[in-house]
């Protein structure tokens, strides 16, 4: 999966007739390590609040030429036609085929299979002040999801970090995971994988569910927004990721009744340390891992913390979803089954990437040992 980034926030640039709204922008993968080798046909808009375009229904075009090693493009919208701006956000997104703004359509499945060719993520920029010409506040962008629940339409609003830091955007298997859990009504016609045990745990009529390491919080959000009966969900994860974790969370963000909102929480949970006594009390039903297992030096510490929430509910399913980066990521799997985690089943997700080699997401259900029987197939 390839995503558009900001890396100069758009802001108004210019005098006069000249003034035009500006940015640089990116396309990268999650780890930011490889730039979009591909050529791309964008688009770059400004929108008001409604999402209504000032600039005419088209924006503007400009093509990203990867297949000659571009890495950043600068774009700028003339404001000619424009006489008064308030409050206004760029809106760049990949035109055709490669367009994402949907969970959908980062399977690939429903109206728009476009995804098989491999998807690149739209990205919104955070307010314009018209009057001073700079963004309101700095250094975060949003992605915005729509996705067909219970014969309606939701929109999982997640803002992230432009910057580098790893624990404030959002990753291919979280990503993935999200889009999968939000499509599970409709993937029946799809060949994208069945995991009955997860979706039976995912039925249950209240659901206590913690998420380790959630970074923005793309995985919990969508389940809040998705599942009809989550009774908690807690998401957790470094100090660095606690603001970001209280802006998707917020009600205005979440844009759900009270009552659903309430239903979600973050705290800090550092896997190198015991657990905050409210989480060790606590009987999880379920516990949401996901690009959470590519440091094989912290793997030691994630499988502890799951060992001591599974303690707390010797019945509850961990679910972990990855993208192996790495042979070393797989020590990951002999530490959970020395912790005496077994594997009750497993999906592919394919995840292929535009101009690249395709890659995978797999997703894996752990029990705890109880009574569920393995499945030897599915071990790794
Ligand atoms: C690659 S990010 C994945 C974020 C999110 N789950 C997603 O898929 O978008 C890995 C996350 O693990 C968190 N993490 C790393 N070490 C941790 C630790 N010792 N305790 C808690 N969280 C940790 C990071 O802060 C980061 O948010």
């Amino acid at each position: 999966m390839y995503y558009i980034r900001f890396l100069k926030s758009p802001r108004i640039i210019g005098r006069g007739n000249e003034k035009a709204f500006g940015a640089k922008i990116t396309i990268t993968t999650d780890l930011g390590e490889s730039f979009l080798a591909a050529d791309l046909g964008i688009c770059v808009d400004v929108v008001e609040e409604d999402g209504e375009s000032i600039l005419g229904p088209a924006g503007r075009e400009y093509v990203w030429k990867g297949r000659e090693g571009m890495r950043s493009l600068e774009v700028s919208l003339p404001m000619r036609k424009v006489r008064k701006v308030e409050r206004v956000r760029m809106v760049v997104a990949a035109k055709g085929e490669a367009y994402v703004d949907s969970f959908e359509s980062v399977l690939g499945i429903g109206e728009k299979k476009e995804g098989i060719l491999g998807g690149v993520v739209t990205v919104r920029s955070m307010e314009i002040d018209g009057y001073t010409g700079y963004p309101i506040g700095t250094g975060l962008a949003e992605r915005v999801f729509s996705s067909s629940i219970r014969n309606g339409l939701t929109e999982i609003h997640i803002w992230e970090e432009t910057g580098e830091s790893i624990a404030r955007h959002v990753w291919d298997a979280g990503l993935v995971l999200s889009s999968y859990i939000a499509s599970l009504p409709h993937i029946t016609d799809s060949p994208l994988p069945r995991l009955p045990i997860l979706e039976s745990a995912l039925s249950s009529p209240s659901l206590n569910i913690l998420e380790l390491g959630a970074g923005c919080g793309i995985v919990g959000i969508t389940i809040l927004h998705t599942l009809p009966s989550p009774t908690h969900i807690l998401l957790t994860d470094l100090p660095e990721a606690t603001e970001i974790l209280s802006r998707n969370t917020s009600a205005p963000v979440l844009d759900l009744s009270p009552s659903t909102t309430s239903k979600i929480s973050h705290q800090v949970l550092d896997w190198s340390l015991p657990l905050p006594s409210n989480v060790a009390a606590t009987k999880w039903d379920i516990v949401f891992v996901a690009d959470c297992t590519y440091n094989p030096d912290v793997v030691p510490d994630l499988v502890k913390t799951l060992g001591r929430v599974a303690d707390g509910n010797r019945e509850g399913k961990v679910v972990v979803a990855m993208k192996v980066r790495h042979e070393s990521e797989l020590v990951f799997f002999d530490l959970m089954k020395e912790r005496g985690f077994v594997v009750n089943e497993k999906g592919i997700v394919p995840l292929p990437v535009l101009g690249g080699e395709d890659q995978e997401i797999e997703v894996f259900v752990f029990g705890c040992g109880g009574e569920v029987p393995i499945l030897q197939k599915t071990l790794r």
